[in-house]
């Protein structure tokens, strides 16, 4: 074996700094959370993301929002749609969404995340209770009807292949710690469920 190959976990040691979690946390005066937005493509997760994070930072607390599609343009910018791709774009994800509550922020991740494996690993990732999975409820005609971005009619056409909904699977969470019934509701009473579940939970007050 040569030394590259060694490298890993053997010579490699986690470094406990001395400011902490728990001490960014307090910083900020909040809980540090995650939450995971998941469901088809126009189902509004990002829209209802970031109509919470609004609502959250007017009220003082630090948020950061990531989307597939804007990190679709850096950090996972080598990355496609096939199985294997989505598997690391949200292994990335799950780790980056990490990293920031370990800064001590409220994080909305809005991702399709299509396999319940995937969004469990991020579950994982994470200490009990600080993952919390919120599905975008849309059913498939409802987001094909909306349509916003033009793709489920390039997909229908065999323009876009692997498409979420369309000719690749989408695996709805079993139970998510929100369900929103995004189909049928307007953006604000989703946002207010949310809210209601986070001071449910002693996340916000
Ligand atoms: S995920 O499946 O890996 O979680 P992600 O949330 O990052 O997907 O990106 C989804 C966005 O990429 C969609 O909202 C859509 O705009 C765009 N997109 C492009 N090609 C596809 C595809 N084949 N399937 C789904 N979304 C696609």
């Amino acid at each position: 074996m040569t030394t590259d190959t060694v490298t890993k976990d053997e010579n490699i040691v986690w470094h406990q700094h001395s400011v902490d979690k728990a001490f960014r946390a307090k910083l900020k005066q909040q809980k540090p959370v995650v939450l995971w937005f998941t469901g088809l493509s126009g189902a509004g997760k990002s829209t209802v993301a970031g109509a919470l994070e609004n609502k959250l930072a007017e009220q003082g607390y630090h948020t950061y929002l990531l989307d597939g599609d804007n990190v679709r343009h850096g950090l996972c910018s080598d990355l496609g749609f096939s199985e294997q791709d989505r598997r690391e774009n949200i292994r990335r994800i799950g780790e980056l969404s990490k990293l920031m509550a370990d800064a001590g922020l409220i994080v909305l991740s809005a991702f399709i995340s299509p396999h319940r494996a995937e969004r469990q690993l991020v579950r994982e990732m994470l200490p009990e209770g600080e993952f919390l999975e919120v599905f975008v409820n849309a059913s498939l005609d409802v987001c094909e009807q909306r349509d916003p971005k033009g793709l489920y009619k390039k997909a229908r056409a065999g323009e876009i292949p692997n498409f979420t909904g369309i000719d690749s699977e989408y695996e709805a969470p079993l139970a998510p710690e929100i369900d929103l019934p995004a189909g049928e509701q307007p953006i604000e009473v989703l946002v207010e469920q949310c809210v209601e579940v986070l001071k449910q939970k002693g996340i916000i007050q």
